[in-house]
């Protein structure tokens, strides 16, 4: 175990590492909300932060997600995005950050009318400016809303053809229990053709055979969550054996009750079992902390040794899609730091 609290938070944020979970969405603070809701002369229907943050409990994944997009209704222009990313990479970069490879669901804002090219230019130009201005490379991930059906995601990958070489690949997220990953079959062999890197949620509340479905129908070449492929033994093998990344997300977890305490929750485990876990916020601005506080509160919780942390650290550079060289640059630096 890491001794001492502040011997824990600083040796954590002096280890290189990447996040692989990160919707940008949800990274809007309740400050961002009410001043983007003033730039763009929209009411709210709170009165004040601290009203917001009382708003931000939860039960379960819906719970969350009816709140999360309705706060992503004060994102209206490139400026919004582009400052929306800059403000989350700042903090990342303080977290000891080096890359993040992140989630965007277009369809949330297409959907209220805003051109697609409007969410996609403002961050990509702010992803643009955080490698440039913090050393923080990061890519792109397109996801597509599964509580909509297949024929807007196929509708969504045509809108984003003119992006498509400035797009790493496409993901699956919203609301998992009755939306499982069969139903996205098709617009995901589109993306394969079209040489996108393919990930999916899956396992978060939904049960091992979507996680099943993910690898064997849709082809993922990551898993986001995962937590319950543990209830599945033959699931578990067939992770381990494919050196499969999961993205696994503690804070995430606990505010949305699919664990009941971080002390319960199963990422020692998965690493116990040979599994290629990472650790990752989800939702930084509605769960309670950014990358760095999920690391601080998970070590913490189950003990997690230094040998677990440089593991964690090593797998989220491994479970990136980033070039083999620079794997291997990160790894080496993660080996430096640990001596
Ligand atoms: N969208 C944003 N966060 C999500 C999560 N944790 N699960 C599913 N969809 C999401
Ligand atoms: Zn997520």
């Amino acid at each position: 175990m890491v001794e001492g609290m502040t011997d824990l938070s600083d040796f954590i944020r002096g280890l290189p590492k990447a996040e692989l979970h990160l919707h940008i969405e949800g990274s809007l603070e309740p400050e961002q909300m009410f001043e983007f809701a003033r730039r763009n002369r929209l009411a709210l229907p709170f009165k004040s932060v601290e009203e917001v943050r009382a708003a931000y409990a939860f039960s379960n994944l819906q719970d969350f997600l009816d709140i999360y997009y309705q706060g992503a209704g004060v994102l209206m222009t490139e400026a919004d995005f582009h400052d929306l990313a800059m403000a989350y990479f700042r903090r990342v970069a303080a977290d000891g950050c080096r890359h993040v490879e992140l989630f965007f669901d277009p369809q949330t804002h297409t959907d209220r009318g805003l051109p697609f090219r409007v969410a996609i230019e403002g961050l990509l130009s702010g992803m643009a400016e955080a490698e440039r201005t913090l050393g923080v490379s990061s890519s792109l991930i397109l996801c597509f809303l599964r509580h909509l059906d297949e024929d807007a995601a196929l509708a969504t990958l045509k809108a984003a053809e003119p992006w498509l070489d400035r797009l790493l690949g496409v993901g699956l997220d919203s609301s998992e229990v009755g939306h499982p990953p069969s139903k996205f079959a098709k617009v995901f062999a589109a993306a394969r053709q079209r040489g996108l890197k393919l990930v999916a949620h899956a396992g978060e509340e939904g049960p091992p055979a979507y996680v099943w479905e993910a690898l064997d129908l849709l082809k993922v070449d990551r898993i986001d969550h995962g937590n319950r492929a543990l209830e599945d033994p033959a699931l578990v093998q067939r992770l381990a054996a494919e050196g499969m990344t999961l993205t696994v997300c503690p804070l995430s977890n606990l505010k949305l009750c699919v664990v009941d305490d971080l002390a319960n929750h199963p990422l020692k485990r998965m690493l116990d079992l040979g599994l290629r876990a990472t650790l990752n916020s989800d939702d930084p601005a509605y769960f309670g902390g950014y990358l760095g506080a999920n690391w601080t509160a998970t070590a913490q919780a189950l003990a997690l040794s230094r040998d677990d942390l440089v593991t964690l650290a090593k797998n989220s550079f491994t479970g990136s899609f980033l070039p083999a060289d620079r794997i291997e640059a990160h790894l080496a630096e993660i080996d430096a730091y640990a001596r």
